[in-house]
């Protein structure tokens, strides 16, 4: 392992990724990767824990792939790579649930909220967390940068590494930190300020800004969104003033300015109009290029499939070794090496 820390993270091709899954992680992973060894991953495993269609599953694993390259993934930087491409996750998964406690999924306010959604609840939603648990352990990651909906999460992949150490061998597993930033972690809907922007509600016109959107849309979006019936742009906590603190969130997100210079930027702005244009413009803005890279790369399927096997072989590397020796900790016969091997 080298001295750079150990980032993991992963993103479902489940719908369009939308702004809330670019500030509140991708964009967290581009802006630290020259620093960190890097592992993204594009959770296909994932995503059939909800009914998905077969076609769609795999156009949006492609574009997601597409998409984090566009948006400054950089392959000779960071590995990025679709999970199903490397079976070690799948059996770390089964591993980890011979080690997990029942009642510790139970309680996962994600599989409440998601099976309270479903008629008919599959096991590998309530599963889901053990998944994810093997995606960081096997890489003995330090760092899981995600936005605040994940942090539950990755206290429980925390959880099972403990368990893991304790009873197969103490510094066995690194015990990852979850990595929550401190604006964008959590965007909310456009349409209803009071929950976050979420692929389940993608569907629904005003509610997310998704990435692949046309710029009209997005201006659309925006103007659209829901604030209140006074006039005061101010950052707030107040429940009230929910939809003008997620707008200014999102524009702080993006331009990087402290709260005080963004306040300046609105102090001359006639009403809510004003600021919800201020800030589709900064969207609109800084997504053009990136959809103009998604739309190159999306036109060599051929080069974009090779890049992510390129990324499959080096987290193998990595995966597979770690997955023997959680085979072998936990008292399994390891194959014997093929000859010379
Ligand atoms: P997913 O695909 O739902 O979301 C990807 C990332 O986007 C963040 N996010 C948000 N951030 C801010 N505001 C929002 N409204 C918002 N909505 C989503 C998520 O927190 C996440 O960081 N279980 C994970 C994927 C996963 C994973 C992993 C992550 C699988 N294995 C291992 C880290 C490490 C998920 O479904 O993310």
């Amino acid at each position: 392992m080298s001295d750079r820390k150990r980032v993991f993270s992963g993103i479902q091709p489940t719908g369009n990724i939308h702004l809330g899954n670019y500030l509140g992680a991708v964009k967290n992973w581009v802006a630290a990767q020259d620093e960190k060894e890097n592992y993204f991953c594009i959770v296909d495993l994932h995503s059939l824990t909800l009914p998905q269609d077969p076609q769609e599953l795999r156009f949006q694993t492609r574009s997601l792939g597409a998409m984090l390259l566009a948006a400054g993934i950089d392959p000779r930087k960071s590995t990025l790579f679709i999970q199903s491409h490397v079976t070690a996750h799948a059996e770390a998964c089964w591993l980890l649930n011979c080690v997990t406690p029942l009642g510790w999924l139970q309680r996962m306010t994600q599989f409440k909220d998601k099976s309270a959604r479903q008629e008919s609840v599959l096991t590998g939603l309530l599963d889901y967390p053990v998944l994810m648990a093997g995606d960081i352990l096997l890489y003995d990651a330090h760092e899981v940068p995600v936005g605040d909906d994940q942090k539950q999460h990755v206290e429980l992949a925390r959880d099972i590494a403990q368990r893991f150490n304790s009873l197969f061998g103490e510094e066995f597993f690194v015990v990852p930190e979850p990595k929550i930033p401190a604006v964008g972690a959590r965007v909310m809907g456009l349409d209803d300020p009071t929950v976050k922007m979420s692929k389940s509600y993608a569907h629904i016109r005003g509610h997310a800004v998704r990435l692949l959107d046309e710029p009209a849309e997005i201006m659309r979006s925006f103007k659209r969104a829901v604030t209140d019936s006074g006039r005061e742009i101010i950052f707030s906590d107040d429940p009230e003033k929910a939809g003008v603190n997620n707008l200014l969130g999102i524009y702080k997100a993006i331009t990087g300015k402290p709260e005080a210079a963004v306040l300046a930027d609105f102090a001359h702005a006639r009403g809510y109009g004003d600021l919800k244009k201020g800030v589709a413009e900064v969207v609109i803005d800084m997504l053009a290029p990136i959809r103009q890279r998604y739309d190159q790369l999306m036109q060599d399927p051929a080069e974009l499939d090779s890049l992510l096997a390129v990324g499959a072989g080096q987290a193998a590397a990595v995966a597979m070794p770690k997955l023997a020796r959680m085979k072998e900790a936990m008292g399994l016969v390891l194959p014997p090496s093929p000859a010379g091997g």
